[in-house]
């Protein structure tokens, strides 16, 4: 595998790997990577002759509150794991090189940015839309590759390369869940053993929700007021919000029918979980 530490190579490896015929898959992360993370590295790997997964982390997503210093990062180890599962090219550039000074331009997808995620931490989706564009310019893939454990930042993204016109197939792939359920997180491992414990609550409250939904709960409100219930119960947790959302559009749903998905977001001391369901009724 070559780490690759240039804009320029990066792009001019792309470049040769696509004129000898190659389909080139990408897998974007901030490093401290999971089984999460190379659940995507196995899929892109099916789908195309070469992978490239790109660690950075992007200061431009983080807020003034939020601590990007205390971002974990390892890059001997999360290359060692991308070397594990054949990887062909880890693409690691400096923050300096991705926005240089006198870096005047953001990109922004209006609407679904301000919405859940966007509230609580403004501007952080400017941030993931301007640095997700950059890679997909420089690593010029053919297909790439998110998670929908974050299910509004894959929206967002999906609409991004719409809009944009970028060509590239967008896969969304299924959340990775540990033993008791819990999405898998590069933040997981902020958490103290008690705060682990009382995050189990967490796929509980979704659990909660769509059994509610199968009991014949028809009223949006009941449907997030059991999953709030099951998280309120641990003390240790706080909610920030819990809704039950229109997945097109991220607004929440008058009805409970149709597609739907119940996301979530709630703090565990100073950390922050996301999760989310699907939720059907035909
Ligand atoms: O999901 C992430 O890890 C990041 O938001 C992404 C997509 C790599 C952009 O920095």
């Amino acid at each position: 595998m070559d780490i690759v530490r240039r804009i320029l190579s990066m792009r001019e490896i792309a470049r040769k790997e696509r004129e000898s015929g190659r389909k080139i898959g990408f897998v974007p992360t901030m490093g401290s990577l999971h089984e999460g993370h190379l659940s995507l590295v196995r899929r892109v790997k099916e789908l195309a002759d070469i992978v490239v997964v790109s660690v950075f982390v992007n200061p431009k997503q983080f807020g003034a509150g939020e601590d990007l210093s205390q971002y974990p990062r390892d890059i001997k180890r999360d290359a060692d794991l991308c070397i594990a599962e054949g990887v062909d090219y880890l693409f690691h550039p400096e923050p300096e090189e991705v926005y240089p000074d006198g870096h005047a331009t953001i990109v922004e997808v209006e609407g679904l940015s301000r919405k859940l995620e966007g509230k609580s931490r403004p501007g952080h989706f400017r941030g993931v839309t301007t640095i997700v564009a950059k890679m997909l310019n420089i690593v010029h893939p053919h297909v790439a590759a998110f998670g929908q454990k974050d299910a509004q930042q894959a929206a967002i993204i999906q609409r991004l390369v719409k809009d944009l016109m970028i060509d590239v197939e967008v896969l969304v792939l299924p959340i990775v869940r540990d033993e008791d359920e819990l999405a898998l997180s590069s933040r997981n491992r902020f958490l103290t053993v008690e705060q682990r414990r009382a995050a189990g609550a967490i796929p509980r409250a979704l659990q909660a929700a769509r059994h509610v939904v199968a009991e014949g709960i028809r009223d949006p409100e009941e449907v997030v007021a059991s999953a709030r219930e099951v998280i309120e119960a641990e003390p240790l947790l706080k909610v920030d919000y819990v809704e039950l959302v229109d997945p097109r559009d991220l607004n929440p749903v008058t009805a409970v029918e149709g597609e739907m998905l119940l996301v979530l977001a709630v703090y565990a001391g100073e950390t922050r979980l996301l999760d989310n369901a699907e939720i059907r009724v035909s």
